[in-house]
C-alpha cells in the first residue's frame, strides 16, 4: 500500500478576490501581475523561484515539460491525475518528492493557469 501525503490542509481557498478579474484591459504586464498575485497566494508557500522548496523551484519548468503549456496546466490542475496516468514529468517529479503530492487546484481558470504561466516564464 502506497501511502501518500496530501497537503491540501496548508491550502486555504479563499474565496476567489482576484481583483484583476474583471478587468479586460490584457496587457502582458497585468496578466504576469496578477500571475504573480495567485502565485504569491497559492503557489508560494511550497514553491520558490529557484531552489527547491517542499516543492521543486519553478524557474525553468515549462522548459522540463517540453513547452507544453496544456500538460503543466492539466498537472496543476490535478497532480495525481497526471501521475496516474503516466505522464512522464508529473512521474519524474513526484518521484522525486514521494510521498509529499501537491494538492491540485481545480477551481483555477485556464485564464488564471495562463497568468501563472506566464509571470512564472518571466522568472529571471
Ligand atoms: C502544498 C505544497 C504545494 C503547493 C501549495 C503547490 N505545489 Fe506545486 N508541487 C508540489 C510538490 C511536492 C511537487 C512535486 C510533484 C509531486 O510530488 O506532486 C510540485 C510540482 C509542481 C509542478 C511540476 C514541477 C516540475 O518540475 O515539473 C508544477 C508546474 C507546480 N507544482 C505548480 C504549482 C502551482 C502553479 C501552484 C499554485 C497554484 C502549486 N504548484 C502549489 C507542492 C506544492
Amino acid at each position: 500500500m502506497k501511502t501518500v501525503l496530501v497537503l491540501a490542509p496548508f491550502i486555504f481557498l479563499a474565496a476567489c478576490g482576484d481583483a484583476n478579474q474583471n478587468t479586460s484591459s490584457n496587457t502582458a504586464n497585468r496578466t504576469e501581475a496578477s500571475g504573480q498575485a495567485i502565485y504569491e497566494m497559492k503557489c508560494g508557500i511550497c514553491h520558490k523561484e529557484s531552489g527547491a522548496s517542499t516543492g521543486p523551484a519553478l524557474k525553468g519548468v515549462i522548459a522540463r515539460w517540453n513547452g507544453d503549456t496544456s500538460r503543466i496546466q492539466a498537472f496543476i490542475r490535478d497532480p495525481s491525475k497526471m501521475i496516474a496516468a503516466a505522464d512522464p514529468q508529473a512521474n519524474a517529479v513526484y518521484e522525486k518528492y514521494k510521498p509529499v503530492v501537491m494538492n491540485g487546484f481545480p477551481d483555477l481558470s485556464p485564464q488564471q493557469l495562463q497568468e501563472i504561466l506566464q509571470y512564472i516564464q518571466a522568472i529571471p
